[in-house]
């Protein structure tokens, strides 16, 4: 069973991904800056997967521990302090594949848009701090808040982008074990700048239009 630290985990994202990627048979562990925070998420994690009669259970960390005992680690943090959480863990990371869900926008009036830094985008940026990790990214374009309720359904595409074929694969696996989502290869790292753009697409399309939820399918 391949072991999953969701750093961040007790966040919007990290719910979905932690309950789903469980009820999928990877070994989950909810990192945290606070254990305790971390324990309270984690019981409520559990009980829902109890309810829902599945037997795996997530465990909890602080975001060191959680790497370093983990093959795989999502960063799912806010853009503003994922790049400092992914400088800090430089040693904890190094040969892991890390994901990254990261995207970096910001408000102008009414509106998002898209907020890169200069790298080209966040998956980059902390490809080049993480330079001995093997960093793809994906979920930018899942809405958290539909993916967090175990009773939604859904069909939605994530792109997958990254230099490593091998980690990639591993991380198309990963999101395809989640029942509703489908992983395409959208090709290296660098092609992250085109996926995390369509996040303040996305949010400004449910805004100005009353649709909420909204992903992507491509068809
Ligand atoms: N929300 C969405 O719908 C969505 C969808 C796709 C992708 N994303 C991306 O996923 C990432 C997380 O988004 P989110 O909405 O889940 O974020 P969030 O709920 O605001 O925060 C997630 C977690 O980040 C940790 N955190 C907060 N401030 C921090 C700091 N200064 N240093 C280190 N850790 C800190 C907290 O965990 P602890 O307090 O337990 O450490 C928090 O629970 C973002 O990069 C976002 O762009 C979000």
């Amino acid at each position: 069973m391949m072991k999953v630290a969701i750093l961040g985990g007790t966040g919007n994202i990290g719910v979905g991904l932690s309950l789903r990627l469980a009820v999928a048979n990877y070994s989950v562990v909810v990192g945290s800056r606070s254990e305790d925070k971390a324990r309270k998420k984690v019981e409520e994690y559990n009980s829902i997967l109890n309810k829902l009669g599945c037997e795996n259970r997530i465990g909890f960390a602080d975001n060191s521990t959680a790497s370093k005992i983990c093959d795989i680690t999502i960063l799912a943090i806010p853009y503003k302090h994922a790049f400092s959480t992914a400088e800090s863990l430089r040693e904890e990371l190094e040969g892991k594949i890390v994901v990254s869900p990261v995207v970096p926008m910001k408000k102008e009036g009414n509106t998002f848009v898209y907020d890169p830094p200069e790298e080209g985008s966040a998956a980059e940026k902390i490809a080049s701090i993480l330079d001995c990790s093997k960093v793809v990214s994906a979920f930018q374009t899942v809405p958290a808040k539909k993916f967090s309720n175990m009773n939604s359904k859904f069909d939605w595409d994530v792109p997958v982008c990254g230099d490593d074929e091998k980690a990639k694969k591993t991380v198309m696996d990963l999101v395809n074990s989640i029942d509703g989502l489908r992983a395409l290869n959208a090709g290296p790292l660098k092609s992250s700048r085109l996926v995390e753009s369509i996040t303040p697409l996305l949010i400004n399309l449910a805004i100005k239009n009353g649709i909420y939820d909204l992903s992507i399918k491509f068809v």
